[in-house]
């Protein structure tokens, strides 16, 4: 694929029909026992999300070109389609917890309400926490190498946990009504979101067996990016409306929460946002023509609406 034959657009929507396909398909049936947690892990996984984190583990393969020593095309795409499946899942815990009245208390999500108003909290607890140990069952099938495989499941355990995505959380309720310095702000949106895309760019990168030179670059941009979606979510926050967002504007203010825009006002966040578009895109030239994905998606991690 080279940067003029993409339709990054077209790509974009393509990839996340797929993983909506792959995830349909490893998710245990509405039907089965117990049904109401089965239909509410559905529910908070299904039909709806931008699915970044999922086209980050694509066009992550795709930068590192073809496999010499992964000949058969199939497994290559298998062990994608599982890491981007992985990958949504943990976000979509992270989603239905990060919603609960005992964190940030949101009534929408995804343009429908969040998991707990739909069934009940300890259905969405529960529900969050089958998804997680659901994403390391699939990374675990990866047809990959198995040192390769007790990589991704490192990654990705390291991205969610308490130094990753739980930490940054729980930085997030410790911060309300604090002024942060810039350095311990950002430190919260990295791990509470830079990780799980970081992860994602990794795993993409396990899958597409990436050498130690296309890693390097592949943790550079990442690490711009996952700060940079978290400091246009905060953007979005402000100045999204709920049917742009899916989700209730105004919630960081509401509930005083320190974000880039409390921090630094809106058009300083914005271009900082834009200075860390720059850095990832810079961060890519060693990949070359095959990078031309990550650099659509970091145009749209960082000029997005919604
Ligand atoms: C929202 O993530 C939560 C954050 C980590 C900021 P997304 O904006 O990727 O949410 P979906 O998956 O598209 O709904
Ligand atoms: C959430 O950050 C990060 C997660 C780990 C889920 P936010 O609380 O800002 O995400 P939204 O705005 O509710 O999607
Ligand atoms: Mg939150
Ligand atoms: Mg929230
Ligand atoms: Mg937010």
């Amino acid at each position: 694929m080279s940067a003029a034959a993409v339709d990054f657009s077209a790509w974009l929507s393509e990839r996340a029909q797929h993983v909506e396909h792959v995830l349909a398909r490893v998710l245990p049936g509405e039907d089965a026992v117990p049904a109401r947690l089965h239909q509410a892990m559905r529910y908070s996984v299904l039909g709806g999300g931008k699915r970044v984190r999922a086209a980050l583990v694509f066009a992550a393969a795709h930068a590192c070109g073809p496999v010499l020593s992964q000949p058969r095309d199939a497994d290559r795409e298998l062990a994608q389609d599982l890491a981007a499946a992985a990958v949504e899942l943990v976000h979509a815990y992270s989603l239905v917890h990060d919603d609960l009245p005992c964190m940030d208390d949101d009534v929408l999500r995804r343009g429908r309400p969040t998991v707990h108003v739909q069934f009940d909290e300890a259905t969405a607890l529960l529900a969050g926490d089958a998804l997680q140990p659901l994403a390391f069952d699939l990374l675990a099938q990866m047809p990959i190498a198995p040192a390769l495989i007790v990589q991704a499941i490192r990654d990705l355990a390291q991205a969610a946990g308490s130094l990753g995505m739980a930490g940054g959380q729980a930085i997030d309720l410790e911060s309300v009504g604090k002024a942060l310095t810039q350095q311990a702000l950002q430190q919260m949106h990295v791990l509470k979101t830079g990780a799980l895309l970081s992860a994602s760019v990794s795993l993409g990168g396990l899958a597409g067996a990436a050498s130690a030179q296309q890693r390097k670059a592949l943790d550079a941009y990442s690490a711009a990016m996952g700060l940079a979606f978290q400091v246009i979510d905060d953007v979005l926050d402000v100045t999204a409306d709920s049917s742009q967002l899916g989700k209730t504007p105004g919630k960081d203010a509401a509930a005083n929460k320190p974000t880039y825009v409390t921090l630094m006002g809106l058009a300083q966040a914005q271009a900082f946002a834009g200075e860390l578009h720059q850095r990832a895109l810079a961060a890519l030239s060693p990949l070359g023509e095959s990078a031309v994905l990550l650099a659509g998606l970091a145009d749209f991690i960082v000029l997005r609406d919604h």
